[in-house]
């Protein structure tokens, strides 16, 4: 129906966004928008902690890879949620309170998920089916040129939710591979829309099913995390220490395949920077949310720092679990420090990567000198995004403790004691030399490579 011809001369009237009949419908209310929004800045900062409280103690890498990535996600959802709440005319904010105790009761569900195939059924199919399911309605609803912002916001929100949830059921489909699991699966799947459906839902208004009832496993506590990191049968002697990975790309003696594939190990090897902060992400309470942004931006980039080791050492025809990759780090920092004293060794460490002689820049010029292509690539972005993270430590940092030679001491002090816990773990290995037989692999693949490019 038209109610009235317009001369719009061809052209498409209200910047293309839609037609007069579908601005003309009442979408939300600034009271109604802003309540489903603080509800989905809460799921959102929800999913943030759940993932970072599990990162660690999920044993698949795969696993461990994508909630880096998709932790990162929910940060920035929140946060771009909470800039479009505080555009609205509803201070005060509250934008870090329990808008729903249902909702509170229901994530708390999720996080006590207890294995892999329990976390990806809550945090995926369950926790994002929901958000995909409202922002769909939502974005049938909303009138998009009243609130513009927000249909903007959520479109580009519900591509990644799409994204992060075929991730999450591709994994599903290859852990699930048993009747028994299925049915472990279909259980936790109707453990937490018990309390969903309680919530009525992200909108609050469905009806709740009472065929579906559950007893909660939270005692209404805060979630104790387990922060012992894990990794799973494919992954061999993770205290083996034996190879110098920090030392040989300098040693101009080792050969320049040597020296390249050192500097791939070491990236590799960074999988225990993210599950060191995890529990940094999900222990320390009550700071800004831009805190949980930069600190999830800099997990989701050690993240990728070890998926890029990943890539350097397929790129040498090696599959990347093959060879010992040390998780003493992330062991003795998760289970023996604070988490405020691992972020001041992550920063401390961060710090001492920033000189140009001794630090990032030297080992781009290395992999440079090797001539290898893909450590080349792997430390230009490696190097730019440690100046990043340096950044990030000292603004989070230093106000904390007065100035920069305050905070440099305290986390010299902090070093220390890392240092004298970490001897141990030596000891939990055989230390059974393994480096030369990676370099031996990586020259016989590199000569196959070739042959086979010449053949080709
Ligand atoms: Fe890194
Ligand atoms: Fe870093």
């Amino acid at each position: 129906m038209s109610r009235v011809v317009i001369d719009n001369k061809g052209i498409p009237p209200l910047a293309g966004i839609c037609t007069y009949e579908e601005a003309c419908k009442p979408g939300f209310t600034v009271d109604r928008s802003v309540e489903l929004l603080k509800r989905f800045n809460y799921i959102s900062k929800g999913l943030n902690q759940m993932l970072s409280a599990h990162l660690a103690r999920a044993p698949e890498w795969e696993v461990k890879c994508a909630f880096g990535y998709h932790l990162w996600l929910d940060a920035e959802h929140s946060a771009a949620i909470r800039k479009r709440v505080s555009e609205m005319r509803e201070p005060p904010l509250g934008l870090d309170q329990v808008p729903d105790d249902k909702l509170r009761v229901w994530l708390d569900e999720a996080i006590r998920g207890d294995d892999t195939i329990e976390l990806l059924v809550g945090f995926y199919r369950v926790i994002r089916g929901e958000i995909i399911r409202a922002l769909n309605r939502y974005l049938d609803e909303v009138n998009r040129i009243a609130e513009h912002p927000t249909y903007r916001l959520m479109r580009g929100m519900l591509q990644d939710q799409e994204e992060m949830l075929a991730w999450g059921e591709q994994a599903l489909a290859a852990l699930v591979d048993s009747p028994e699991k299925r049915q472990h699966a279909e259980q936790w799947e109707r453990h937490l829309l018990a309390f969903l459906h309680a919530a009525g839902g992200i909108f609050r208004d469905d009806t709740p099913d009472p065929s579906y009832t559950a007893t909660p496993r939270s005692d209404g506590q805060k979630y104790e995390m387990d922060p012992a990191p894990r990794r799973d049968e494919r992954f061999i002697d993770p205290y083996n220490t034996s190879a110098q990975i920090d030392s040989y790309f300098w040693d101009e003696n080792c050969s320049p395949e040597e020296r390249a594939y050192s500097l791939v190990y070491k990236r590799l090897r960074e999988m225990d920077v993210p599950e060191w902060m995890g529990p940094i992400l999900y222990k320390i309470e009550g700071k800004p949310w831009e805190y949980y942004v930069d600190l999830s931006r800099q997990l989701w980039d050690e993240t990728r720092h070890a998926m890029l080791g990943e890539i350097g050492l397929y790129y040498g025809g090696v599959p990347y679990y093959k060879y010992p990759i040390p998780m003493g780090a992330s062991m003795i920092l998760n289970t023996e420090l604070s988490p405020t004293e691992a972020h001041l060794i992550l920063w401390r460490i961060e710090q001492s990567l920033m000189p140009k002689q001794t630090g990032k820049q030297k080992e781009w010029e290395i992999a440079k000198d090797t001539g290898n292509p893909i450590s080349l690539l792997i430390q230009d972005y490696d190097w730019a995004d440690e100046v990043l993270h340096a950044q990030i430590g000292r603004k989070w940092l230093v106000p904390d403790y007065g100035s920069l030679a305050a905070t440099t001491e305290i986390a010299d002090q902090a070093m220390k004691a890392w240092g004298q816990a970490a001897g141990k773990t030596a000891a939990w290995s055989e230390q059974t030399e393994w480096w030369p037989q990676l370099i031996e692999e990586l020259r016989e693949n590199a000569k196959k490579l070739a042959a086979a490019s010449t053949d080709a």
